[in-house]
């Protein structure tokens, strides 16, 4: 299965999928790695492993329909199965969406559908869990589609929330399970192991 990475920041998603890539746990192929940041932390990981990085950007091209043609024809040439958003801040265009209906995964820290939705990103995330006093948060791994944190759910593993967690060290514990989570659910859809019915998706433990 080859997959895009999309990364707006550090990468550390990205690095925890090559992780399992490299350890043979993961049948699967990083063929581009797309940023709308050129200062991203993830074009050096790239760089590294030798993957092709791309910074695509809407302010790069006279219109949005210019613009999403780069982006399907950088899809095309890399030959891409599934795109994985990993910390990518922007929305992806609804004409890729569409061309790559249930195969577009993203990463959230959180408990979707809690705690998710237009502006929840980073420390915001778990600000707002520690607000809100909920004792369990965790990280959700679910299919896009065209709205913020909206798409079907994979898969989805729990943290305690402790009395004493900072959004610092609530966002560790869950990054942690997000390196875990993230390639266990490529790894269904690399192993066709998942059915997704209307808006339930379920991974099975064999095909
Ligand atoms: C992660 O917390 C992820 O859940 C969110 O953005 C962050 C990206 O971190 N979508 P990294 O760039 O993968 O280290």
């Amino acid at each position: 299965m080859n997959i895009a990475v999309f990364a707006s920041g550090r990468g550390s998603n990205f690095q925890a999928i090559l992780n399992a890539i490299h350890q043979g746990t993961l049948p699967a192929t990083v063929t581009l790695c797309l940023s709308n940041n050129a200062g991203a932390g993830a074009f050096e990981i790239a760089r590294l492993h030798n993957i092709p990085a791309v910074h695509l950007s809407a302010k790069q091209f006279p219109n949005e329909t210019a613009y999403i043609e780069a982006m399907r024809e950088l899809l095309h040439r890399q030959s891409v199965q599934l795109i994985a958003l990993a910390g990518y801040l922007k929305k992806v265009p609804p004409a890729i969406v569409h061309s790559y209906r249930n195969r577009i995964l993203n990463i959230h820290p959180a408990l979707l559908p809690s705690f998710g939705g237009a502006g929840m990103y980073g420390h915001r995330v778990h600000e707002a869990v520690l607000a809100a006093g909920v004792k369990v948060s965790g990280a959700t791994v679910h299919l896009v589609d065209e709205e913020y944190d909206r798409g079907p759910i994979v898969l989805q593993r729990t943290v305690e929330v402790e009395q004493n967690d900072t959004p610092d060290t609530l966002a560790a514990k869950v990054l942690k399970i997000e390196h875990e989570i993230y390639p266990e659910a490529l790894k269904a859809f690399a192993e066709g192991r998942v059915t997704i019915h209307e808006r339930i998706a379920w991974i099975h433990s064999h095909s």
